[in-house]
């Protein structure tokens, strides 16, 4: 194994060939450095992927390509093709971006998903974007920024667009499959939790920067009432411990009126085979979709994890997630940190589920791999619940043998113990995640500032 600063410098390395330049500025990181890319956009910047690279850039004082970004995906919002006699949405903002040409006035071309496969539409990409307006003003102090009436009417266009009345029967938004991270049809359309805790974290940022600005805004009074509805949902129905699956398991279903306990009419008889006995008292999470007849019970790593950072999760329930990668470390994290989703589907499951998608077979990819990028997100929270333990544990994987395989996108295998069959390599967040870990292990100054930029506590928390 090599010297952890060999590998610091070696994942540094990869985020500054990343660095996307935009008329001598630096604005972006590309996905991946990878000299044989297994898919061309690779080279483009995307938003998601751009967030850790992003607090690695703000924890260490280089804001400037922080607001380069958020100005320019700014730039590019509402840019999307829409069909013809439809209404344009200002707030959606793209998936990824590049430089369009050769020449330094190129512009730069936003992509909706319209250049992707299954034209899938980004809509996680404007609520990162809120989330690292907020962070990067936490960390630059540069409160300027709101004074611009561009970023203004940009936060306005994107609430606009999320807050929007549209087919939700509840507070939680409901979004098409594949529209943040998983990125293809996985079944994870509906009202998937990633998209929640992120659609939460948004209207936490939101309701922070609106209120600096003008606390009277009767916009704080409304963002109260849809981050309390949207909290105590998420809390009443996605969460799911020992007690929790008695109760559904004994639900009564068809019950009509107000007044009753199985509110979205949840048969027992869908709580899959895998559930049972897998849950033992100590542990619980947060299910990965809830609809009417309908709980998705797979555990999504990224959708816990960020609502034990947002603060989406109560404390009990942040330590019963962490005892819950204690108890099945095999599984959920294997030999790389840590799988995107459990257990993967198969079969008949995979062809309906899927469209029969070769990329995604069991265990590969969306369908089950295992994710290297997810270790910052793992971090942050094992840190938050007080687990040390498992944080470096999960570190010591990665720092065993990520710059071995050329830190690559992803692992295929129940135990992520195979390179991923497609994987790009270098890939940049696979490098960004590895640094962030780091720092949030050894670097106490770099703690405060990522609590405060995540909502997080680690400090306060921690024993
Ligand atoms: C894949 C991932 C997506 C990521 C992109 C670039 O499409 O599913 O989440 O943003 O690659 O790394």
């Amino acid at each position: 194994m090599l010297r952890q600063q060999d590998l610091i410098d070696s994942a540094y390395d990869i985020l500054d060939r990343s660095i996307i330049e935009y008329e001598g500025e630096p604005v972006g990181t590309a996905a991946a450095v990878d000299p044989d890319p297994a898919a061309i956009h690779y080279h483009e910047c995307f938003i998601r992927d751009f967030v850790p690279s992003a607090l690695v850039f703000l924890l260490d004082g280089r804001t400037d390509i922080v607001r380069n970004f958020l100005r320019a995906v700014m730039k590019l919002r509402g840019m999307q093709p829409v069909p013809a006699g439809h209404k344009r949405s200002q707030g959606l903002m793209p998936a990824s971006f590049r430089v369009g040409g050769e020449s330094d006035s190129a512009p730069l071309v936003g992509d909706f998903g319209e250049r992707a496969i299954g034209r899938v539409i980004p809509v996680d990409s404007a609520m990162w974007w809120m989330f690292l307006v907020r962070a990067y003003l936490i960390a630059s102090d540069d409160w300027d920024l709101l004074k611009d009436p561009e970023i203004l009417e940009c936060g306005a266009q994107i609430l606009d667009l999320y807050k929007r009345e549209s087919f939700e029967s509840a507070p939680t938004l409901l979004v098409p499959d594949g529209s943040f991270m998983i990125d293809r049809r996985m079944g994870v359309h509906g009202y998937p939790l990633e998209i929640q805790a992120l659609f939460y974290g948004t209207l936490l940022s939101a309701r922070e920067l609106i209120e600096r600005i003008d606390s009277s805004n009767d916009l704080v009074a409304n963002l109260d009432l849809r981050i309390e509805a949207l909290r105590s949902y998420v809390r009443l129905h996605y969460w799911v411990d020992r007690d929790r699956l008695n109760e559904i398991h004994r639900f009564k279903g068809e019950e009509f009126g107000l007044e009753v306990t199985n509110v979205l009419n949840v048969y027992p008889e869908s709580i899959p085979d895998w559930m049972d006995g897998w849950l033992d008292s100590s542990c619980g999470y947060l299910v990965g979709n809830q609809g009417p007849g309908k709980v998705d019970f797979r555990f999504f790593a990224q959708g816990n994890l960020l609502s034990i950072l947002f603060d989406l999760a109560t404390k009990e329930e942040s330590a019963k997630i962490m005892q819950l990668y204690d108890l099945h470390w095999d599984e959920l994290i294997g030999e790389m940190p840590a799988k995107i989703v459990y257990p993967a589907v198969a079969g008949q499951e995979w062809m309906y589920m899927t469209g029969s998608d070769p990329k995604n077979v069991a265990w590969s990819y969306h369908n089950g791999g295992n994710w290297p990028v997810l270790l910052w997100p793992f971090v942050g929270a094992a840190l938050t619940a007080g687990r040390r333990d498992l944080a470096q544990r999960a570190f010591d994987l990665v720092a065993e043998r990520i710059e071995r395989d050329n830190w690559p996108e992803y692992y295929d295998g129940r135990r992520g113990s195979l390179l991923g069959r497609r994987s790009n390599l270098f890939q940049t967040w696979t490098a960004t995640a590895f640094i962030i870990a780091h720092k949030l292990m050894e670097d106490d100054a770099a703690i405060g500032l990522f609590d405060a930029m995540t909502f997080s506590e680690i400090g306060a928390r921690s024993p």
